[in-house]
């Protein structure tokens, strides 16, 4: 299992010193959430930021655009050192174009579905898409209670996609700690979000051993 500690629990005021600090504690990407305050009713960061934070690791950047117009960001995630860009099914641009621009600027594109959207509104998509991300909490906010009800969504989109005989990555996002990561690991989730779960941990290196080690 693979984790990606999300900046959005860090202390944003020393946000560079928060990714040297999660990337020495083991994580494997870092997920960056930019919000618009129209898609979800929360503002974070935008490129400037991921452009800022940068410069302070090599770990692969993960954004998640919860925006209503994620074409028209491509290209200033993209220069801002973007290396995966998921986009909402939920949002307003056309996810084809979305998905091309996304490769054009030579990035891994993937698709993140809210909890009321159903497994098969990704079908379309898995032979387009690095990833699919799959929200076990209403996008939005840290902190929020795991939606363990999420998981027969992933169990879902892997068997499709097996049928078809693609390789996709699916990753969940919302909610995740020590006590919640089995439900995911067991239902063959390859990336898990975390951000209380390790911004918050007493020791985050011991958090996302577990994480990580929670398929094994
Ligand atoms: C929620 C964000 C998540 C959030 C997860 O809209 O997409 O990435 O940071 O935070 P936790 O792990 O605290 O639920
Ligand atoms: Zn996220």
């Amino acid at each position: 299992m693979k984790v990606a500690p999300s900046l959005l629990s860090c202390d944003f005021a020393k946000m560079g010193e928060e990714v040297v600090r999660i990337d020495k504690a083991g994580a494997d990407w870092i997920h960056l959430d930019v919000m618009d305050g129209h898609f979800v009713p929360n503002i974070t960061i935008g490129p400037a930021i991921v452009k800022a934070v940068r410069q302070y690791t090599q770990l692969p950047f993960d954004v998640h655009l919860m925006i209503d117009y994620p074409l028209d960001y491509i290209d200033a995630f993209a220069d801002a050192g973007a290396d995966i860009i998921t986009f909402h099914l939920e949002a307003q641009s056309e996810p084809d174009m979305t998905i091309e621009k996304i490769h054009e600027r030579g990035i891994k594109a993937g698709v993140v579905i809210k909890p009321e959207t159903p497994a098969e509104a990704v079908y379309p998509y898995l032979d387009r898409v690095y990833m699919v991300l799959v929200m076990t909490v209403q996008p939005g906010f840290g902190g929020q209670a795991f939606m363990a009800d999420m998981m027969p969504k992933v169990t879902a989109i892997k068997k499709e996609a097996a049928r078809r005989g693609i390789d996709i990555l699916v990753e969940v996002d919302g909610g995740i700690s020590e006590k919640t990561v089995a439900a995911a690991a067991k239902a063959g989730v390859d990336i898990v979000v975390s951000g209380t779960g390790v911004f918050k941990a007493e020791d985050p290196e011991r958090a996302i051993e577990f994480l990580k080690n929670s398929d094994k």
